[in-house]
C-alpha cells in the first residue's frame, strides 16, 4: 500500500472556513492554502482505511502518547514482529514509521492492526491517547478485558475488535463515547450485560455483539436511540422479554433501524407491537429464540421489510392478515412454531417470495397452488392438517379447493386478457409499419420519427438505387428490409437524434439510432467519418455494428440492443429487492474507466457527454460507454449546441460555461459524478435542492458525518469495505475538481482503483491497513 493521493486542493472553495476541525491546512509551496483532503478525511471519519499519508504535520508526539504506545507494545504479544517498527525513542511514532499508526498534531488518532496475530492484551494506558478516534485490531488473539479507560476517550468513533478473545463485560463507561458510531465487539468470549448507557451514545450507528456470552435482555435505552441501525445480538445468551419501546426517539425523530439480527438466544414473551415503529427496517431474525403469543397485526407495517425469520420459537395464532402489506418481503421464515390456520392466498398472490419455510406448525387446509408450485414440499411438512403440497398429500374436494379454483380461473382469464392485448399491438404496429412504408413509397415523402417504426422510407433495399446499408465487423446480419420494418420502439432522443430499439424479424434485437438529418454532415463526410467510428472495439465501447443511408439523405446507425439498460436505469431506478453490492459497483467504474481511457488514449476521442445515462449495461453488467464520437459525424454548430446543453444534467465540468469545448478533463469531471452516483446512490439530477451531486457530497463531508454521504446499502458492509468506499469517494472527489489541472487523468483513476480494489480481491478485512 504504497499508494499516495495526491489531493492538490480541496474541491470547493468555502472550506477554509473549515473551523471546527482543530486540524491545520498545510500550505503548498506556492503559499496558498491548500488542504489535503485526504487529511481532513482521515480527522472527519471513522470508518477505517487503509492510505499511507506520505505527507507529515511535523510535530513529533507527544511524551504521553508515547508511553501509551510503549505500553500498548508491551502488553501484546506480537510473534511475527509486526510492531518491531515501534523501536525508535519516539520519532517515528508520528511520522509514518510506526506500524499502523496515525496522528494528527502529535497525538494518535488512528490505530489500525487487523489480521496481525496478535495476543496478550491492550494496555490500560490506551486511556492518554486522547485523541484517538478509530482503535481497530480485529482478527487478532488479544485477550483479557475491553480496557475500561477507552470510555474516557471523547473523540473514539469507532471500536473494532470483533474476532479475538476478549472476556470480562463491555465497560459501561463506552456510554460516554459521544461520538462513537461503530462499535463491532463480535466473536469474542465477553459476558455479562449491555450497559444501559449505550443509549446515550447519540452517534452510535452499528452495535455487533455477536457470539459471544452476554446475557441480559436489551436495555430500554438503546431500544429508543435515534441513531441505530444495525444491532447483531445473535449467538449469545441473552434473555428475557423485549422491551416495548422501539422507535420511541426521544425528539420524535424517525427511526433508522435497518436490521436486528437477535437469533439463537433464549428471549421469551410476546413480540412487540412497537417494532412496528421501525417503518426502515429491512431485516429482522428472531429465529432460535423462546418467543411466544400472537405476532400482533402492526407487524405489517413494516412495509420495507425484506427478511423476517422466525422459526424455531413458540409463535400461536394465524398469520395475520397485515402480512399482505409486506410488499418488500422476499423470505419468511416461520418454521417450528405453533401457527394454526389457514396459509392466506396472498402469500402466494400479493407477496413475492424467493424463500419461504412454514414446516412444523400446526398449520391445515389447501397450501394455495402459486406457493405449493414454487417451493419445495419441505417448506410445508410437519403440519399435521396441511394439504395440497405435494403427491402425497392431495386435498379432499371441500370448500376450500372451491374458492381457489376461483380465484385460478381468474387469473387465468386475467392472463389471456394480457395475450390477447399484445397480441392487438403486435398487430397494430406491424400495420402501421407497412402502411407508412407503402405511403412512403408512393409519395415519397419523409416521415419524422416516431411511434411504431423509424420514420425511414423502405422503398430501396441494401443496394438498389438510393438505399445503403453497411455492416461492419461483428454484430448480426440484416437486410436493410429487415431492419426498416422491424418494429421500434423510442428508448429516448438527444440532440443528435432518437433511438429505438428495433426487434427484426426472427426476434432478434438492435439499437438504431436515427441522426438528426439537418444537423449531420453531408453524405461524403459522414461516411468517412463513420468508417472509422465502425472500426473502434473495446469491451467497454459500445460497438457500432452498421448504418444505414436513406434515398432521401436519411441517416441510421446501429449498435448491440444492451438489454439491461444504462447505468442511471440500474442505480436509479431498481425495485426495492434488488441491492447493487459494492463489487459489482466497483467492477462497473472500473470497466467505464477503461472505456474512456481507450477513447482518450487510442482513438483520441473525447467524449464531450458522459452520462450515467450514456454508460450501458450488457448480460453480465459490463458496462460499455455509448454516444462517443458521433459529434465528428455532425456539423460543427451541432457541435457547440450539445455541449451548452449537456449542463443541464449535472455532469457538466464548472470551466466549460467559458471554455464551450470539451477535453480530456471536462470528461473526466463527468466520470467523477458518474462515479458520486454510484457511492452515493444519488443521481445528479435529483433535486436534493438545487446543488450539484459533487458539492452536495462536499458540504457533507465537511459537516463530519460522511458516513452519511454512501449508499445505505453499502453501509451494512462498511467494517469491511469501509476503506474501499472512503478511498474512491476521495478519488470521485478528486476528479470533480473545480481545477482541471487538478484532476488526474483516466489513467491515473484506473491505476488508484486498482490499488483500492485488486481485480482478485474478494473483501476482506481492512485491506492491510497499514504502510
Ligand atoms: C527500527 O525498525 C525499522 C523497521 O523495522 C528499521 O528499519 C530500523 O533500522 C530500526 N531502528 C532501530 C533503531 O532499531
Ligand atoms: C448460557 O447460559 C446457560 C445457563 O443459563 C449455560 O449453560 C450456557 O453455557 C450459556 N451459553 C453460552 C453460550 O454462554
Ligand atoms: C405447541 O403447542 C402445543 C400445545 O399447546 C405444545 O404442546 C407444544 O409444545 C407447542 N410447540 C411448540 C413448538 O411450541
Ligand atoms: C392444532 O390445532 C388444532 C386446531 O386447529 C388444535 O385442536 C390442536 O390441539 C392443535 N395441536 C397442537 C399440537 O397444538
Ligand atoms: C424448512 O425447514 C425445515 C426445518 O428446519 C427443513 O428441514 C427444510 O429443509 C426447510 N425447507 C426449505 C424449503 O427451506
Amino acid at each position: 500500500m504504497e499508494s499516495n493521493f495526491i489531493f492538490h486542493k480541496y474541491p470547493f472553495q468555502k472550506v477554509h472556513h473549515l473551523s471546527t476541525c482543530t486540524f491545520h491546512p498545510f500550505k503548498s509551496s506556492k503559499n496558498t492554502h491548500y488542504f489535503t483532503l485526504l487529511l481532513h478525511l482521515l480527522i472527519i471519519c471513522s470508518l477505517p482505511f487503509a492510505v499511507s499519508v506520505k505527507s507529515w504535520d511535523g510535530i513529533i508526539v507527544t511524551e504521553s502518547n508515547l508511553q501509551a504506545l510503549q505500553a500498548l507494545k508491551q502488553e501484546l504479544i506480537d510473534p511475527n514482529g509486526f510492531l518491531k517498527s515501534w523501536n525508535d525513542s519516539g520519532y517515528g511514532a508520528c511520522s509514518g514509521g510506526w506500524e499502523g499508526i496515525k496522528c494528527a498534531q502529535g497525538q494518535v488518532i488512528i490505530i489500525q492492526l487487523p489480521w496481525r496475530s496478535l495476543g496478550g492484551q491492550i494496555s490500560s494506558k490506551i486511556g492518554q491517547l486522547q485523541a484517538l478516534r478509530k482503535l481497530s485490531v480485529h482478527n487478532n488473539a488479544i485477550g483479557g478485558s475491553i480496557p475500561m479507560e477507552l470510555g474516557f476517550l471523547i473523540n473514539l468513533r469507532g471500536i473494532q475488535l470483533f474476532n479475538n478473545k476478549f472476556s470480562g463485560s463491555i465497560p459501561p463507561t463506552l456510554g460516554s463515547c459521544t461520538l462513537l458510531q461503530n462499535l463491532d465487539f463480535g466473536n469474542n468470549s465477553l459476558v455479562g450485560e449491555i450497559p444501559d448507557s449505550f443509549g446515550n451514545c447519540t452517534k452510535l450507528y452499528n452495535v455487533n455483539l455477536s457470539l459471544n456470552s452476554l446475557s441480559g435482555s436489551v436495555p430500554v435505552s438503546l431500544s429508543q436511540s435515534n441513531s441505530l441501525m444495525f444491532l447483531s445480538l445473535q449467538f449469545n445468551n441473552f434473555s428475557g422479554v423485549l422491551p416495548d419501546s422501539w422507535g420511541g426517539g426521544k425528539n420524535g425523530d424517525k427511526s433508522i433501524v435497518k436490521s436486528l439480527t437477535f437469533d439463537h438466544n433464549l428471549f421469551t414473551g410476546k413480540i412487540p407491537v412497537s417494532l412496528s415503529k421501525l417503518t426502515e427496517l429491512e431485516e429482522l431474525s428472531f429465529s432460535h429464540n423462546r418467543f411466544s403469543n400472537e405476532i400482533p397485526n402492526e407487524i405489517g407495517k413494516l412495509v420495507k421489510l425484506k427478511s423476517l425469520d422466525l422459526s424455531y420459537n413458540s409463535i400461536n395464532g394465524s398469520i395475520p392478515d397485515t402480512f399482505s402489506d409486506l410488499r418488500s418481503l422476499t423470505s419468511l421464515n416461520l418454521a417450528h412454531n405453533n401457527f394454526t390456520g389457514e396459509i392466506p392466498d396472498f402469500v402466494g398472490d400479493r407477496l413475492n417470495l424467493a424463500f419461504l419455510n412454514m414446516s412444523y406448525n400446526n398449520l391445515s387446509g389447501h397450501v394455495p397452488l402459486q406457493i405449493s408450485s414454487k417451493f419445495d414440499p419441505s417448506a410445508f411438512v410437519g403440519n399435521r392438517n396441511l394439504c395440497g403440497y405435494s403427491p402425497s398429500t392431495t386435498c379432499p374436494v371441500s370448500p376450500a379447493t372451491t374458492r381457489h379454483r376461483k380465484t385460478r380461473t381468474k387469473n387465468i382469464l386475467l392472463v389471456s386478457g394480457g395475450v390477447i392485448i399484445l397480441f392487438l399491438l403486435i398487430i397494430c404496429s406491424i400495420l402501421l409499419c407497412c402502411l407508412l412504408k407503402k405511403k412512403d413509397t408512393k409519395k415519397q415523402k419523409e416521415v419524422e420519427g416516431g411511434g411504431g417504426d423509424m420514420g425511414v422510407p423502405a422503398s430501396d433495399a441494401a443496394g438498389d438505387a438510393g438505399g445503403k446499408l453497411v455492416h461492419f465487423e461483428g454484430g448480426m446480419e440484416f437486410a436493410a428490409d429487415d431492419l426498416l420494418c422491424a418494429t421500434a420502439e423510442i428508448m429516448g432522443k438527444s440532440t443528435y437524434g432518437t433511438v429505438y430499439r428495433a426487434t427484426l424479424v426472427g426476434g432478434n434485437q438492435v439499437a438504431v439510432k436515427r441522426l438528426r438529418e439537418r444537423i449531420t454532415k453531408s453524405e461524403k463526410g459522414f461516411e468517412n467519418e463513420v468508417k472509422w467510428l465502425g472500426k473502434i472495439r473495446h469491451e467497454n465501447l459500445l460497438a457500432l455494428r452498421a448504418y444505414y443511408l436513406g434515398p432521401k439523405g436519411e441517416k441510421l446507425i446501429v449498435f448491440d440492443y444492451m438489454p439491461k439498460g444504462s447505468l442511471a436505469t440500474f442505480i436509479h431506478a431498481r425495485g426495492l429487492n434488488t441491492p447493487v453490492n459494492w463489487p459489482t459497483r466497483m467492477r462497473i467504474m472500473k470497466g467505464m474507466v477503461r472505456g474512456l481511457l481507450n477513447l482518450h488514449t487510442h482513438q483520441n476521442i473525447i467524449h464531450g457527454n458522459l452520462t450515467s445515462n450514456n454508460v450501458l449495461l450488457d448480460d453480465d453488467f459490463n458496462p460499455k460507454i455509448a454516444d462517443f464520437g458521433l459529434s465528428r459525424l455532425m456539423t460543427t454548430a451541432a457541435n457547440t449546441n450539445v455541449i451548452a446543453t449537456a449542463g443541464a444534467l449535472g455532469y457538466r465540468a464548472p470551466e466549460l460555461s467559458k471554455l464551450k469545448k470539451a477535453n480530456t478533463k471536462t470528461d473526466i469531471y463527468s466520470l467523477g459524478v458518474i462515479m458520486l452516483e454510484l457511492l452515493t446512490g444519488k443521481s445528479p439530477g435529483e433535486s436534493e435542492d438545487t446543488v450539484g451531486l459533487p458539492q452536495w457530497v462536499a458540504s457533507i463531508v465537511k459537516e463530519e458525518w460522511t458516513n452519511e454521504v454512501f449508499d445505505l446499502e453499502l453501509m451494512k458492509d462498511a467494517s469491511v469495505i469501509g476503506d474501499e468506499l472512503l478511498n474512491t469517494l476521495k478519488l470521485a472527489l478528486h476528479c470533480v475538481d473545480p481545477s482541471p489541472s487538478a484532476r488526474p487523468e483516466a489513467q491515473l483513476v484506473l491505476q488508484q482503483l486498482d490499488e483500492i480494489r485488486s481485480e482478485t480481491a474478494t473483501s476482506s478485512g481492512d485491506n492491510g491497513g497499514g504502510s
